[in-house]
């Protein structure tokens, strides 16, 4: 299941040059392609279906739109136990998002996700003492057992190292390590600025 997503280029390092995509706007436009469940039994993709479908009926009225809703929200709630993932029905997820392991991730509903990120396991998205929840943007990379707290913003292509406690904003192409997290921008994540990302 892992080489499944790695192997498809999904790290998202200088953005994928195997896709007709242009590098720059992997970071705007889902990849829906991604989230496609593919077998029967593929439970974090069955997982962002039933998101997807509740969300498409969320604002229909009428019975056959709550019978639907109400079957979806189970069907949730089954995919939810077997992957030990907490991925609210009302989440802003952008499309083509990855769940490798999804054990252990918990996202507050609030939480809004950019397009084509990828969360590792034991991956908190949540608000803060504060209040508060995270802005997301595109192809960001959450490494293992990150933490990521409060009203705060992470920009398009960066990434959230290994067990960081993330509680301020990251620039784009950003790198996040460390607890507190220490911040450092690497401009050749960025799409044009590095030999094999600029289209
Ligand atoms: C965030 C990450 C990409 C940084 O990689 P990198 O840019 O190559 O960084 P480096 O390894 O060159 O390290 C740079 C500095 O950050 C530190 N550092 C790197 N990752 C760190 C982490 N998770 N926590 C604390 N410090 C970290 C290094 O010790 C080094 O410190 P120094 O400058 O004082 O020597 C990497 O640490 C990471 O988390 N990768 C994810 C791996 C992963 O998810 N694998 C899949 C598991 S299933």
């Amino acid at each position: 299941m892992v080489n499944d997503f790695f192997n498809t280029q999904n790290l998202p390092t200088r953005g994928d040059t195997t896709t007709a995509m242009s590098p720059l706007s992997q970071a705007i436009e889902p990849d829906w392609s991604r989230e496609h469940p593919r077998k029967l039994w593929d439970p974090t993709r069955r997982l962002l279906k039933c998101i997807r479908r509740w969300q498409a009926l969320q604002d229909r009225r009428g019975v056959f739109a709550r019978i639907a809703r109400r079957y979806w929200s189970l069907q949730h709630l089954f995919w939810g136990i077997v992957t030990q993932c907490e991925l609210p029905l009302a989440t802003q997820i952008g499309g083509g998002l990855l769940l490798p392991h999804p054990n252990g991730i918990v996202v507050h509903p609030g939480t809004s996700i950019g397009p084509n990120c990828l969360i590792m396991n034991q991956v908190t998205l949540g608000q803060g003492n504060a209040g508060g929840v995270p802005v997301i943007g595109g192809w960001v990379y959450f490494a293992a057992g990150a933490r990521v707290i409060g009203n705060i913003t992470i920009g398009d292509f960066s990434i959230v190292g290994l067990n960081c406690v993330l509680m301020q904003d990251v620039p784009a192409g950003g790198v996040a390590v460390g607890v507190p997290a220490r911040i450092r921008v690497d401009p050749s994540r960025l799409p044009g600025n590095n030999g094999t990302g600029a289209s």
